[in-house]
């Protein structure tokens, strides 16, 4: 009898201790890149918790003593630093998952139970956590594939259950950061059309920031996915902590950026559960999509440097390939050209020398042509009256020409003054007893149907299967979600996360039916750039305002988290800077003319051919190479950049006067990054306008040491608005 008594003392002992965690070990899972590392401890009844994020410590085992130097006080709940923060038991701040049960219920508590770490490669590897509720059967697996050389993890999480019933989701982050640092300065965007990328940076305060979009489609026009928090003190190019963020979505996004009672900041981002309630039924799996974050101790420049690389090697459709040049009418034409026009243009395309004529809008509707924005949108059947002889002759004209042919589509928008309109208002999303409230002329198809993703899918594949010839695609997508309502889903909180992924459905269909054909993402500028959509497209066009001072900015701006590989950047009539300037800022990337060439005189038209031939020469390097932000055009008169190929044998420098002040220009060098100290480099300025000089003593042959130690000076003045500079080794 005395000894049972024992033995269930022992057990109630072992129990009670055992949950309470005061005698369980504590589980730490370091989830480390080549210099990073985020450390969850884990211990049994509770949630993960992140106890260190920042910098690899040598010795693993010391892991292990991190939290015990912090003495921050007490959050009175022990969850503040929640690997994944649930709500509705002792949580009082922003959660990550929030939940109304099967059976009413709104409690939701997360423990862990497992983890596993695989190698997915050489590069990559893959750690997953399992938590469950200790009440109900519900449970969510965190997932952090981490890409170990370039110090990125893309973190996202699954949450299934089997209760009775559906389980409603109300909040479903992505992911749940927690950074420790004596204060957080916040670098975001802000935007509109042809104002995208618009920088703020700002001390975080206690309480919630949130970066969010509503817009339901062109979702970043406002505000984009990406950001950076800077550790202590804002990070510059060389130096600082720095965390980028993105999220992969290309729909509605929320991060909530919250500095709690301690003072460290909670990030926790996703989809923005704004009117998306989801209704998860037993065994069904809600994934979101991926978190993306970067860190650097050396500063923004290196968080960029591993960004683009990750983003060339593992993301953007064909990102070490190569990229077709091209001349696209729509600046030069508008909506009003026929047959006998775009046959001049191919020719205009052939005489400049570039790879491919792009045909913007205005090529299709006939019950109601598409000859302003206001009718046709969505009948892509060729205009008869502008296109007799159909997109065919044009292919054919183009092969002729010995150039490419590519076109512009709208295909996820409709105007209410179309056929398709009339003949499938179901296929609208609008509201069914309000009025309708356009943007731009226009309504949005509903994507979450199958029926209108068969039809998007159709037009495209009849574009290419009638035009095997086509070689490229520009996706264009002008319209916001207004009036969300959807009449294929009986749910209509499920339309915002449908309609994305019906949208990524279509895209992965044209993918696996034509996996290399170069698409442009395009949303009446930059209103949709997100490293989820770029898993299709090829590039992306970051701004309708191709004012080439404007773009010095929006270029510099965006150049944080894409590569130049993936930015589209054309000469237009916009800015009124020369047109050497407008050239050296559109060869910052992938580069593009939208100007009447036919109209250009004699020395201009030799201009922009000597522009085609000189980039011929460096795209590789401005596409693969690793690109440094040297002068920034936000403190300086001038702002400089430069691209260093992988052997470090080649560079080129762009410069471009900023600042109309009196003598305002480059007064002293520019050190260089990139190089290699121990070569020998000529310098020698390319892209002269024609009967123009460069300017004396700067072509010359320097040593790498000197150009990263004293540097160049550009020489920018105002004679001298724009400077490229090609940088090679001699031997
Ligand atoms: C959007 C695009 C432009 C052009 C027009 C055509 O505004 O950003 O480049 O294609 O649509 O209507």
């Amino acid at each position: 009898m005395k000894k049972l008594r024992y033995f269930k003392i022992f057990l109630v002992l072992f129990f009670v201790l055992g949950t309470s965690g005061i005698y369980a070990q504590s589980t730490y899972i370091p989830i480390e890149s080549r210099n990073n590392v985020l450390v969850l401890q884990a211990d049994n009844g509770r949630v993960p918790r992140i106890v260190y994020f920042g910098k690899k410590l040598q010795n693993k085992e010391e892991y292990s003593k991190v939290a015990g130097m912090c003495n921050q006080g007490d959050d009175y709940s022990g969850i503040l630093n929640a690997a994944y923060t649930p709500s509705g038991t002792h949580n009082l701040v922003e959660p990550a998952l929030s939940v109304t049960h099967a059976d009413g219920n709104t409690s939701l508590d997360l423990h862990y139970v497992s983890y596993e770490t695989k190698p997915i490669d050489d590069n990559v590897t893959q750690t997953s956590i399992l938590l469950k509720d200790p009440v109900y059967p519900f449970e969510v697996t965190l997932f952090y594939k981490v890409y170990k050389n370039d110090d990125v993890i893309e973190q996202w999480t699954a949450i299934r259950h089997q209760e009775k019933g559906a389980v409603t989701l109300h909040k479903f982050a992505s992911a749940n950061l927690y950074l420790k640092a004596d204060n957080f300065w916040l670098k975001q965007f802000h935007g509109d059309w042809a104002k995208e990328m618009q920088p703020e940076e700002s001390k975080l305060t206690h309480g919630i920031k949130v970066l969010d979009s509503k817009l339901g489609t062109r979702a970043d026009l406002y505000q984009p996915p990406v950001f950076m928090i800077s550790l202590n003190q804002p990070a510059n190019e060389d130096d600082g902590k720095v965390l980028y963020g993105c999220l992969e979505w290309s729909g509605n996004f929320r991060i909530d950026l919250e500095l709690d009672p301690l003072n460290n900041l909670r990030i926790i981002a996703g989809i923005n559960n704004h009117a998306s309630e989801y209704a998860l039924q037993p065994n069904e799996e809600f994934t979101t999509p991926a978190f993306l974050y970067t860190f650097s101790d050396k500063g923004k420049g290196d968080a960029s440097l591993k960004l683009q690389r990750w983003a060339r090697n593992y993301r953007i459709l064909n990102g070490n390939g190569n990229r077709l040049t091209l001349l696209n009418n729509w600046e030069s034409t508008f909506f009003n050209f026929d047959e006998a026009k775009l046959k001049q243009l191919l020719k205009e395309t052939k005489k400049l020398g570039v790879d491919l004529f792009l045909l913007d809008d205005g090529w299709f509707g006939n019950t109601f042509p598409r000859n302003n924005d206001k009718a046709g949108l969505g009948d892509w059947q060729e205009n008869k009256r502008k296109l007799p002889n159909g997109i065919a002759s044009l292919v054919k004209e183009a092969r002729a020409n010995d150039v490419k042919f590519g076109i512009w589509l709208e295909p996820e928008m409709v105007n209410p003054v179309s056929q398709l309109y009339f003949k499938h208002p179901e296929w609208v999303i609008k509201q069914p007893q309000r009025p309708e409230h356009l943007y731009r002329n226009q309504l949005v198809l509903d994507l979450s149907n199958p029926q209108v993703q068969d039809f998007i899918f159709n037009t495209i594949d009849s574009l290419f299967i009638k035009n095997p010839g086509l070689a490229y695609i520009k996706w264009d997508c002008n319209a916001v979600i207004y009036n969300a309502y959807s009449t294929h889903l009986d749910k209509q909180s499920h339309l915002y996360i449908a309609y994305v992924e019906g949208l990524y459905r279509v895209l992965a269909r044209i993918r696996a039916k034509y996996p290399e054909v170069p698409m442009m993402l395009c949303s009446g500028g930059g209103g949709r750039v997100d490293y989820a959509a770029l898993k299709y497209f090829t590039e992306f066009w970051p701004s309708d305002n191709t004012d080439p001072l404007e773009r010095v900015y929006i270029q510099w701006e965006y150049s944080y988290f894409y590569p130049a590989i993936a930015t589209s950047n054309h000469i237009t009539d916009w800015g009124k800077q020369p047109l050497k300037f407008k050239a050296d800022v559109a060869m910052m990337g992938k580069l593009g003319f939208d100007i009447a060439t036919e109209k250009l005189n004699e020395t201009d038209l030799k201009f922009c051919q000597q522009t085609v031939v000189s980039y011929n020469g460096f795209k590789e390097i401005v596409w693969h190479g690793d690109q440094f932000r040297l002068v920034s055009p936000w403190n300086s008169d001038f702002a400089s950049l430069m691209y260093v190929n992988a052997d470090k044998t080649s560079a080129v420098m762009f410069n471009y006067l900023v600042n109309n002040r009196y003598s305002a220009g480059s007064k002293v060098a520019v050190p260089l990054k990139g190089l290699d100290a121990g070569k020998k480099y000529r310098v020698q300025e390319i892209n002269l306008y024609p009967g123009t000089k460069s300017a004396g003593g700067l072509n010359a042959v320097y040593s790498g040491d000197f150009l990263m130690t004293v540097g160049l000076n550009p020489r920018v003045n105002s004679n001298r608005a724009s400077v490229v500079l090609k940088i090679d080794e001699v031997k």
